[in-house]
Order: structure tokens, then C-alpha cells, then sequence
């Protein structure tokens, strides 16, 4: 570490993206935890950015409910039908391929993801945990018979809004979490077990206002983990953070990658 002194005192020129780089680089069991943001950059965007998220429609986030899927499955499709060639179509950003390769490295545990997009496995990361559910499956809300993405993608194709089961004829609904469900509490408690052994919880892309996930640092601090926020707007975990990346994403993933050569 370089070091300059001003009139008799120490001063480090050590910025934020040097610590991290530092810290990733002392780390072999990190644990990313991933929201939304990681994945704006590939065109698929975040809940509660002021000017562009989702949640700034208020039709759109009743519809992202429990109770707006029961009253208006109907809406929800015809949402869904909207937004699904933009999840189907993005690819992994260059922060979804950087936790990739940290994984090929051998220094990343595992990924605790809020997204329900699959682009950390487009990436190639393998451990993933998906607490808030993912695309890829559906379910019939009265049989409960699994389906696919592409069984429900066809029937939404055909028009058959909201699609329903060929066997009992209730509504399929897709295997994501809805505000206000709980979480699959088996990946969950996955999850908080891997935090357990982390040295390092790297946070890119979160509000970090959605619970439980919310609880994930103070539990990887309690566990004596380093933190790493990397996020354009503050969190309430900032004054805690070892360090504080407020800044673009993909900005800081290119800068990490040049001063830490990963
Ligand atoms: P949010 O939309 O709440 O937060 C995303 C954060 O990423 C915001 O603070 C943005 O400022 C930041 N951000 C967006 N793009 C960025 C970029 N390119 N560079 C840097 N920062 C950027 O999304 P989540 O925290 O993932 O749950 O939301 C959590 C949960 O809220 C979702 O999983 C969903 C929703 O309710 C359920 O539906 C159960
Ligand atoms: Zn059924």
C-alpha cells in the first residue's frame, strides 16, 4: 500500500476499489449476494430505482404480491407476457461473469440471489441459491403439478391468460416468490449455513430492504465476515461496511478487475 505523508501525518492512497480488490483478493470463502441491480445492465430492470424500476408503477408492484396474483391473475399474465422476452433474451453482465470466474478460482462459496432472471447460471456459476424462486418451473395452484417454463410460455402464446392446468384447470402459477410468501425455507437456511463459513460477503445490486434477505450481512458480520456493498444508492448497512462501493456496477467490476488482475 502506497503512503503519503501531509504535514507530518500518515494519508493512504488506497481508495475503495483498491481495499476491496485487497479483500477479495485475502478471501477463499466469499458468499456474493445479489439483487436486482446486478442485472440492469443486461436490460431487465430493478424494483426501486428511483427513475426506472418497476415498483414505480403502482399496478406493477400490486400485481408482484400474493394478494395482486389472487385478485388479478389475469393482469399478472399480460404483464408477464410483457416482461418475459426481456428475461429470456438477457444475458449475464460483466459482474454475473466475474462471480463465475471467482468461482473457477475457487475463492467463491456460492451465490444468494433475489433474482429469478437464471443469468448467474447463464454465467456459468454453479452454486446458486435461489431465495426468491426462479423462472424456470411452474406449478398448478390447485394440483400442484410441476410445469415448465415453456408449457406456460405456450399457453400464454395461444392466449390461454391466465393459463391453466390441463388436468384440474385452476391456474398455473410460475415458481417465483411474491411479496409477502414465504421463502423455500430449505434454500434459505442453505443459504444462511454458507454464511457461517464466509469470510467475505460481496453485496452487489441490493436495496437490501426486503426481508429476510435483508438480514444476510448482519448475519455474515456476526459471523465475522468482511463486507462489501457495491451499490449506485446507500443501504442501511453502510456505516457496518468494511467497504462502500456507491457506484455503477459494471464501473467497479471493470476497475476491480484491473487493480486485482482476476
Ligand atoms: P431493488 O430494486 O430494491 O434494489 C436494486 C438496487 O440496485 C438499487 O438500490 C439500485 O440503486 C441499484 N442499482 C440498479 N442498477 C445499478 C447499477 N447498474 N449499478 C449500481 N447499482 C445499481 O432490488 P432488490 O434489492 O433485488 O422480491 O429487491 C429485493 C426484492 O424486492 C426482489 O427480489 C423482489 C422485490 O420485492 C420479491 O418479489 C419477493
Ligand atoms: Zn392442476
Amino acid at each position: 500500500m502506497l503512503e503519503v505523508s501531509v504535514q507530518g501525518k500518515a494519508l493512504s492512497t488506497e481508495g475503495p476499489i483498491e481495499r476491496a480488490a485487497h479483500f477479495i483478493k485475502e478471501a477463499f470463502n466469499i458468499v456474493a449476494l445479489t439483487g436486482a441491480g446486478i442485472s440492469t445492465s443486461a436490460g431487465i430492470p430493478d424494483f426501486r430505482s428511483p427513475e426506472s424500476g418497476f415498483f414505480n408503477d403502482p399496478e406493477t408492484m400490486f400485481l408482484f404480491t400474493s394478494w395482486g396474483f389472487a385478485q388479478n391473475p389475469r393482469g399478472f399474465y399480460e404483464m408477464g407476457k410483457r416482461l418475459l422476452p426481456l428475461f429470456l433474451n438477457a444475458k449475464p453482465t460483466k459482474a454475473h461473469l466475474f462471480l463465475a470466474r471467482l468461482e473457477k478460482m475457487g475463492r467463491l462459496r456460492c451465490i444468494i440471489t433475489q433474482n429469478i432472471d437464471g443469468l448467474h447460471q447463464k454465467a456459468g456459476s454453479e452454486r446458486v441459491f435461489e431465495v426468491h424462486g426462479n423462472l424456470r418451473k411452474g406449478r398448478c395452484t390447485g394440483c400442484k403439478k410441476e410445469c415448465t417454463l415453456e408449457e406456460i410460455s405456450r399457453k400464454i402464446a395461444d392466449n390461454e391468460i391466465p393459463p391453466l392446468c390441463d388436468g384440474c384447470k385452476s391456474i398455473i402459477r410460475p415458481n417465483i416468490i411474491l411479496f409477502g410468501e414465504p421463502l423455500p425455507e430449505g434454500v434459505f437456511l442453505e443459504a444462511v449455513e454458507e454464511l457461517k463459513r464466509c469470510d467475505l460477503l460481496l453485496v452487489i445490486g441490493s436495496s437490501l430492504v426486503v426481508y429476510p434477505v435483508a438480514d444476510i450481512p448482519l448475519t455474515a458480520l456476526e459471523h465475522n465476515a468482511k463486507l462489501i456493498l457495491l451499490n449506485r444508492l446507500p443501504t442501511q448497512y453502510d456505516d457496518r461496511a468494511d467497504v462502500v462501493l456507491q457506484m455503477y456496477i459494471e464501473e467497479a467490476i471493470v476497475k476491480l478487475q484491473d487493480v486485482g488482475g482476476f
